[in-house]
């Protein structure tokens, strides 16, 4: 277990996870920890969804959530590291530690904290064009009750101490946290050459195999998201998932053979390729390629895929999440191997930044 290579991934508790999420990431969370080839170590980013100044009870409930349905798909706290990040008090400590070499001019250039701090002050980003002044203008100049807090504003500090703290090597993540990762090599840089030591090494981002899998929405354009009728959750029921493909979007259906699919309908293709068996695949192309397709055929063979894929996902999901004595021993179990490996970088960062005892 020692010398294997560390894999480490958190996610934000914001609600339930759905197909995109499994299919894009958890499910491969799953595979890598059963193939034994990595040490992983997979967490809710419980203090980051403090940044959003979430509900009280509501978070409490989404950590639930999403703790149930990490363990209903697959991960095991025999095999992974399960943790709440608010459970390792070593990451807020070291939080501070780092936040004294990270500069709030590349904080305030990053592309996820512009877009929440226009968010928060309820202005609408400009189409183009290099707007990092407009938005420090506007945040220096807002009014208290309109304020972009400072948890966003180090949200890649405290990213990046959940990394270097655990001593990660790959970080499986989607493209919209990139910079992050970036930004947390770029501090891991920035404290060796500061201290001169060789102490951090320089996180990767993970890619399982081939190229990562995205799985479109229902609603006609883009990627699967929590939006209204664009989404499958993994604890939609059989008549929930029937009802929701029924209704994703097509088009009038094609006219000539071998039409060139509209957008819409190549995500229903796409969603079938992940979901179903590759003669479906053939004979809805076929059926497509010489205009015999009914589309209301396919989206019940989609609809029957996905209810064969989440229904058991389902089951255990409610089965665990009501059941607080497991969720405790598996949290309880998961922060005490996270807690003794952060605890000993924390004590070396501590000891090399000069907090030393008498
Ligand atoms: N910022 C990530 C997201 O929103 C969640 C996250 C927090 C994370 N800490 C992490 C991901 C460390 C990977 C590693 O998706």
């Amino acid at each position: 277990m020692d010398n294997k290579k560390i894999v480490l991934s958190g996610i934000r508790p914001t609600g339930q996870l759905h197909l995109g999420n499994y299919l894009g990431a958890l499910s491969n969370f799953v595979k890598m920890q059963n193939e034994g080839n990595y040490d992983s170590y997979y967490f809710i980013a419980d203090l980051h969804a403090l940044t959003t100044n979430p509900d009280p009870k509501e978070l409490h409930t989404n950590v639930r959530h999403i703790l149930a349905e990490y363990l209903a798909a697959g991960l095991d706290p025999e095999k992974s590291t399960i943790f709440v990040q608010s459970d390792i008090p070593e990451v807020s400590e070291m939080y501070l530690l780092l936040n004294m070499h990270v500069g709030i001019g590349e904080l305030m250039r990053t592309a996820a904290f512009k877009d929440k701090a226009r968010k928060a002050l309820g202005i609408t980003a400009p189409t183009q064009g290099d707007d990092d002044e407009d938005v420090a203008k506007e945040i220096i100049g807002a009014s208290t009750n309109k304020r972009v807090n400072a948890g966003l504003l180090t949200y890649p500090t405290l990213m990046a101490v959940d990394i270097l703290i655990q001593r990660a090597d790959f970080v499986p993540v989607g493209k919209d946290q990139e910079q992050h990762l970036e930004l947390t090599r770029r501090f891991a840089r920035r404290f060796n050459s500061f201290y001169k030591t060789e102490y951090f090494k320089e996180p990767q981002n993970f890619n399982f195999g081939s190229a990562p899998v995205k799985v479109p929405g229902l609603d006609g354009s883009g990627k699967m998201g929590k939006s209204e009728g664009n989404c499958i959750y993994l604890v939609d029921d059989e008549k929930t998932i029937r009802k929701k493909v029924m209704r994703a979007v097509t088009d009038g259906g094609p006219t000539e053979p071998n039409q060139p699919m509209a957008e819409p309908v190549q995500n229903l293709f796409t969603i079938l390729k992940l979901v179903g068996t590759p003669d479906k695949v053939e004979f809805f192309t076929e059926a497509y390629n010489n205009c015999s397709i009914r589309y209301g055929d396919l989206k019940k063979e989609i609809a029957e895929d996905i209810v064969a894929m989440t229904t058991p996902i389902r089951e255990r999901i409610l089965d665990i999440e009501n059941d607080d004595a497991y969720l405790h021993r598996v949290l309880e179990m998961g922060a005490e191997r996270a807690r003794a490996r952060a605890g000993k970088t924390l004590a070396d960062v501590r000891e090399i930044m000069g907090i030393t005892k008498f």
